[in-house]
C-alpha cells in the first residue's frame, strides 16, 4: 500500500489515462447487429444460425445449462480459462422447434427459441414461463471490436463477486476490471473480475455466466430500468444460462462449470492473525506468546512483505529473520502454521545473484513491451518485472520458485498485487499493450495483449502457485490466498476483499461483499478483521470479531502505521468478548468443516445470503426479509443476525424466514416462545414471509444475534486452542426439533489427500419429533477415518423437563442423562454410534410421565 490518499489519486489519476488509452487502442471495426435469422441449422445438441455474416450457436450442456456463442462473422476459437475443459465437452441431446416466428429446441427442463425477426433469444420453462430473454428493441450489436447485449429485466440480481453498493446489483452498474484501489464503498472495479450473476424472479432463478476476460461491464437497469446490459471491449461473445428454479441449483450449475473449491486443511479454517508487517522475528515470536498466554485459540501467523530482503519476493532479510527455518519450526511446536507473502512480481535485479530473477530471464518468462524488451514496472521492490502466467512452462517455473518455503515448513502462501498492481502503470496496472504468451493446453499458441489477459492474472497467479505446492508437497492441502481473481478462482483456494478501512461502514460491506462473493462461486473468503486501513474503535473491532467467528476467513490484518489490532489491544474486557467469539468458531468447527466438505462437493458457499436456504422470501408478495443484507447464514443451520448499522444508538428487527422454527443459539430458547432474552421481545407473525421480533433487539455489544434453524442438527466439540489439539470429550450433537431435521458430520485427518482414497468419515443424520417422542436417526458412516471421539453427547433443546426415557435401537443404553432447565435442554450422554449397514441406528426420546 501506497499512503492510502496518495494511491488513490495515483488510481483516479490513472484510470482516465487508462480511459482514454482504451478509446485510442480500439482499430475502428464495422458494426454488426443482430437484425434477424437468415438460416438456420438444427444441431444434435442445439442450433446453429446464420443473421447476415454474424453466427449464433446455442448448445445445450446439459438440460439445465444452455451455452451461447455469437460472432459477428465466424465463431473464434472454442476455450477458456474458466469453466473446466469436462463440462464444456458435455452435451444432452435436444428436440427441435421449427415453426414461422422461430426456431430452436428444448431440452428435458427448458424451451430455447431464437424469434425470427426482430431476432431474440427467448429462454422459457417447460410451463412456459419465461426465463431469460433479449431484450425488446435492443438487438445484440458488435462494434468498436466489442459487443453489447440486453435482456429484459424484472428480477434481483446477486454475484459479479466482490462489488460494494447496495446488497442487491439491480439498478446499479458495474465494470470489470482487476483493480487495487481503496476505499471500496465508493469505487468499481476493485480486485476481481467475476462475470457472472444470478437473477432471482419470484419462484425462479437463473445464472448468467458471460465468459469474457476482457473489461466487461454490467448495467442492472440503471440505465434503462426494463434492460439489463452486459458487454465487453473485445473478445468472444460467449454466455451461459444456468437454469434452476431454486437459486441453489444456480450456484450448483455454476460450480459444475467452473470448478468447486479444494477441501482446505482444517488448520485454515482455524483463526489467524497477521499485520503488515510483523517484524523482526521476535516481534512475531512475542504474538505467538500472547496468542497462547490468553488462551486466544489460534493456528496461523503471517509475515507480510517486510520480512524479506528490500521485498524481493522468495527472499529473507537476513538481519532481521536471521534464522527462518529455526523460527518456522518453533512456531509449528507452538501448533501455529507460518503463511509467507510472495508478491507476484520478481525484483528486476539484473546480475545481483537474485534467483528468481535470473532463472526467470533465462527461462524468457516475463510479460514484455511491444518491442519485445520485459515490461519493467514500479511495485513493493522498485522496478519489477512480471511472470507471464498464461504459459504453462512459466507457470511450472513459478511453482518451483516455492521449493525452499516448502522444505522450511512455511505452510501457506498469500499472493497479493496480482490485479497486476503497477504503481508506476496506467491504472496502477499495466498498459494495455504489453504482450502476454498464451502457450497451454488446449488453446492454440499466440500472443495477448493485456487488455485480454489482465483480469486473469490474478487466477493463473494463484494457480500456479496452487500446483506448484502440490508438486512440492504431494500430500499436503495447498493453502493459498489471493487477492485478484477470476471467473473458477475458487479451485484455488482462499481469497480476500482486499484493503478495507477499520470503520462501521466497513464491517457492514464485509458481509455483503463475502455473500456475493459466496454465490460468485466463491466459498473460502474473509475482510480482514478489524479493517485494514485504519485503526478500529474497540466496539468496532470486537463487533468485527464477531462477524468474523461465523465467516469462512477469519484474519485479523492491519496495516502499516495503524495501531495494534491483536484481540487483546483494548484490555481485558474487551478482550474476554472476542475470545468467547474465536472460541465459539473452534467449538464450531465440526460443523464448519462438514460445510467446507459440502462446498468443495457441490459450490454451495459456507457464508451465504438467507434466500440461498429460503428462496420463498422473495416469493411474490412476500415482502422480502428485513436486513437481507446484513444477516446472513453460515450453512443451513446458523443465521447470524448482527446490528445493521452497530454504530447507531437504535435497535433493528431481526428477519427470520417463517417457513421454519428458530431457536437462539445463546439461550436455546425456541423463538416461537417468549424467548428469555431481555432484549428480544416477544414474537409476532409478520404478514407474510418472515416471523419478525417486532420491537427493535438492541443486543449488548457482548452478544451478536445467532439463531438456529428448528430442524437441525449442529455438531460441536470441546473447546481446542487450535487444531492440533484433540478436542478432550465426546463429540456434541445439538438437536433443535423443527420440520426437515437433519444434519452431517465430516473428519478426516484435516490436511492430507487420504481423504480423496477412502480415509474419511461422512454421516448423515436426521431427526423426526412428535408431541411424545423425538428420534435421532444415524445412517451408517460411509470411509475409514477412525474419530477422535468415543461418546456423544446428544443434546435436544425446547424439552419439557428431566424426565426422559432414552432407547438406543442397537441395543446400546444410554449413559447418562441431565437436564438444563435454563436451556429447556436434554443431554444424554451415549456410546459413539457408527451406524448400520441397510438400516439407520435410532435413538428414541420419550418424556417420562408422571
Ligand atoms: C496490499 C495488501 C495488504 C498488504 C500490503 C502489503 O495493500 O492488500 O493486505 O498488507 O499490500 O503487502
Amino acid at each position: 500500500m501506497f499512503i492510502p490518499s496518495q494511491r488513490w489519486a495515483v488510481a483516479y489519476l490513472s484510470l482516465a489515462i487508462l480511459a482514454a488509452a482504451l478509446v485510442s487502442a480500439q482499430t475502428p471495426q464495422p458494426t454488426t447487429t443482430l437484425e434477424m435469422v437468415t438460416s438456420a441449422k438444427n444441431l444434435p445438441n442445439g442450433i446453429e444460425i446464420q443473421a447476415a455474416s454474424a453466427t449464433l450457436r446455442i448448445t445445450a450442456l446439459r438440460d439445465d445449462i444452455i451455452r451461447v456463442r455469437i460472432s459477428p462473422g465466424a465463431l473464434p476459437e472454442d476455450e477458456s480459462w474458466a469453466v473446466l475443459p469436462g463440462p464444456r465437452g458435455k452435451s444432452v441431446d435436444v428436440q427441435p422447434i421449427q415453426s414461422d416466428s422461430a426456431v430452436g429446441f428444448h431440452t428435458a427442463s427448458l424451451d430455447v427459441r431464437v424469434e425470427r425477426n426482430p431476432l431474440r433469444l427467448v429462454i422459457r420453462d417447460l410451463a412456459g414461463n419465461i426465463i431469460s430473454a433479449d431484450a425488446v428493441g435492443r438487438p445484440t450489436r458488435f462494434q468498436m471490436g466489442g459487443f453489447t447485449i440486453s435482456k429484459q429485466s424484472d428480477e434481483h440480481y446477486f454475484g459479479l463477486g466482490d462489488k460494494t453498493g447496495s446488497f442487491d446489483r439491480r439498478n446499479q452498474a458495474f465494470t470489470l476490471w482487476n483493480t487495487d484501489v481503496a476505499p471500496q464503498e465508493s469505487v468499481d472495479p476493485l480486485y476481481k473480475a467475476i462475470p457472472f450473476f444470478l437473477a432471482i424472479n419470484g419462484a425462479r432463478s437463473y445464472g448468467l455466466f458471460l465468459d469474457n476476460t476482457w473489461r466487461t461491464w454490467f448495467d442492472f437497469g440503471k440505465q434503462a430500468r426494463d434492460a439489463i446490459s452486459f458487454g465487453s471491449e473485445g473478445g468472444p461473445l460467449e454466455y451461459y444460462v444456468l437454469y434452476g428454479p431454486t437459486p441453489k441449483q444456480v450456484v450448483e450449475g455454476y460450480a459444475y462449470l467452473t470448478g468447486t473449491p479444494p477441501l482446505p486443511p482444517l488448520w485454515a479454517l482455524g483463526f489467524q492473525q497477521s499485520r503488515y508487517s510483523y517484524t523482526p522475528e521476535s516481534q512475531l515470536r512475542g504474538i505467538a506468546r500472547h496468542l497462547r498466554a490468553d488462551k486466544i485459540p489460534s493456528d496461523v501467523l503471517y509475515l507480510d512483505i517486510d520480512y524479506q530482503d528490500r521485498n524481493r519476493p522468495f527472499t529473507v532479510n537476513p538481519e532481521t529473520f536471521p534464522n527462518f527455518k529455526g523460527l518456522v519450526s518453533d512456531l509449528r511446536k507452538e501448533h501455529f502454521r507460518l503463511v509467507n507473502i510472495t508478491d507476484m512480481h520478481i525484483a528486476h535485479a539484473p546480475n545481483q545473484k537474485y534467483s528468481p530473477y535470473d532463472t526467470g530471464e533465462a527461462g524468457n518468462h516475463f510479460v514484455k513491451n511491444p518491442d519485445g524488451t520485459d515490461f519493467i514496472g514500479v511495485v513493493w521492490p522498485g522496478p519489477a518485472v512480471f511472470p507471464d502466467f498464461t504459459r504453462a512452462q512459466t507457470r511450472e517455473w513459478w511453482g518451483g520458485l516455492y521449493h525452499q518455503f516448502a522444505e522450511d515448513g512455511v505452510a501457506g502462501f498469500w499472493n497479493d498485487m496480482s490485479e497486476p498492481s503497477v504503481f508506476s502503470g496506467p491504472g496502477m496496472t499495466m498498459p494495455l499493450d504489453a504482450v502476454h504468451h498464451i502457450d497451454e493446453p488446449g488453446f492454440a499458441p499466440r500472443t495477448a495483449t493485456h487488455a485480454e489477459i489482465h483480469n486473469i492474472v490474478g487466477l493463473e497467479n494463484a494457480r500456479a502457485t496452487y500446483e506448484g505446492l502440490l508438486k512440492l508437497r504431494p500430500d499436503d492441502r495447498p493453502f493459498v490466498l489471493t487477492r485478484a481473481t477470476f471467473a473458477g478462482g475458487q479451485r484455488y483456494g482462499f481469497t480476500w476483499t482486499g484493503d478495507n478501512s477499520a470503520t462501521w461502514n466497513h464491517l457492514r460491506l464485509a458481509t455483503q461483499m463475502v455473500l456475493n462473493l459466496g454465490v460468485s462461486g466463491i466459498s473460502f473468503v474473509g475482510a480482514d478483521v478489524g479493517g485494514f486501513n485504519g485503526s478500529p474503535q474497540p466496539d468496532l473491532l470486537t463487533r468485527w470479531v464477531e462477524m468474523a467467528a461465523f465467516s469462512p476467513l477469519c484474519r485479523d490484518h492491519a496495516t502499516k502505521g495503524s495501531l495494534p489490532h491483536e484481540l487483546w489491544v483494548n484490555g481485558p474486557q474487551q478482550e474476554a468478548i472476542r475470545r468467547r467469539y474465536i472460541e465459539t468458531r473452534y467449538r464450531l468447527l465440526p460443523y464448519i468443516y462438514s460445510l467446507a466438505d459440502e462446498a468443495s462437493r457441490t459450490g454451495i458457499p459456507l457464508m451465504r445470503p438467507v434466500f440461498l436456504d429460503f428462496p420463498e422470501i422473495f416469493a411474490p408478495g412476500s415482502g422480502g426479509i428485513e436486513h437481507v443484507d446484513t444477516e446472513f447464514l453460515l450453512g443451513p443451520s446458523l443465521l447470524v443476525a448482527p446490528p445493521p448499522f452497530a454504530e447507531m444508538l437504535d435497535g433493528y428487527s431481526v428477519g427470520l424466514p417463517r417457513t421454519t422454527s428458530w431457536y437462539d443459539f445463546w439461550t436455546g430458547a425456541k423463538m416461537a416462545s417468549v424467548p428469555p432474552v431481555p432484549s428480544i421481545a416477544t414474537i409476532v407473525t409478520a404478514p407474510a414471509g418472515t416471523l419478525k421480533l417486532p420491537s427493535h433487539i438492541h443486543p449488548p455489544l457482548e452478544t451478536m444475534p445467532v439463531y438456529v434453524r428448528g430442524g437441525s442438527i449442529l455438531p460441536m466439540q470441546p473447546l481446542i486452542q487450535n487444531t492440533d489439539e484433540t478436542p478432550d470429550g465426546p463429540l456434541e450433537l445439538h438437536v433443535y426439533p423443527g420440520p426437515q431435521c437433519s444434519g452431517s458430520l465430516y473428519f478426516d485427518d484435516g490436511h492430507t489427500f487420504r481423504y480423496q482414497r477412502g480415509e474419511y468419515l461422512r454421516q448423515k443424520l436426521t431427526c423426526q419429533s412428535d408431541a411424545n417422542s423425538i428420534r435421532v436417526n444415524f445412517s451408517q458412516r460411509e470411509g475409514s477415518y477412525a474419530p477422535w471421539w468415543k461418546a456423544l453427547e446428544v443434546v435436544i433443546y425446547d424439552w419439557p423437563n428431566a424426565d426422559a426415557d432414552a432407547k438406543l435401537s442397537n441395543g446400546a443404553s444410554t449413559m447418562k442423562t441431565s437436564y438444563d432447565p435454563k436451556k429447556r435442554a436434554l443431554h444424554l450422554l451415549l456410546p459413539d454410534v457408527a451406524g448400520e449397514a441397510n438400516q439407520d441406528v435410532v435413538l428414541t426420546v420419550i418424556p417420562v410421565q408422571h
